[in-house]
């Protein structure tokens, strides 16, 4: 699946988000080994700190369902800009993909590419 497709999954996904505190919502893609996507959004809770990211809840729903070779990522957030993912995301990406394509775009559908481990999270915290 071609990026821009992947883009517009997200995007979609977006429009499910529970964000009623932030009101700030994400939609993300994850494009897996077998051709498969699994969409998420972010969901907030009234604790705040339970507040799960789009990216998360995309990447969890493949791995639970079996999918842990992940290899793209799109995202698109509530900025004029692009929206890139947080600390805790970017973690949780290179468990599965240290060199996850991230795809990231804009509400008017121009995207731009970045690479995980070279743009996005270099030295990536690893046990040995
Ligand atoms: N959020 C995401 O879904 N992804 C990110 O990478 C950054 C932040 C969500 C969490 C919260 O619901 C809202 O955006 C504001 O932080």
């Amino acid at each position: 699946m071609d990026d821009k497709k992947l883009f517009r999954i997200a995007s979609e996904a977006r429009k499910k988000a529970y964000s009623p505190y932030s009101k700030f919502n994400v939609g993300a893609a994850v494009l897996t080994s077998s051709g498969k996507v699994y969409a998420g959004c972010n969901i907030e809770n009234a604790t705040y700190g339970a507040t799960c990211c789009a990216e998360r809840v995309a990447i969890f729903k493949a791995v639970s369902e079996g999918e842990t070779n992940i290899k793209k990522i799109a995202i698109e957030g509530d900025n004029d800009g692009l929206t890139f993912p947080c600390g805790i995301c970017r973690q949780v990406m290179a468990e599965f993909a240290p060199d996850m394509r991230v795809v990231l775009g804009k509400k008017n559908g121009e995207i731009e590419i970045f690479s995980l481990n070279q743009d996005l999270l270099p030295h990536t915290f690893e046990l040995d």
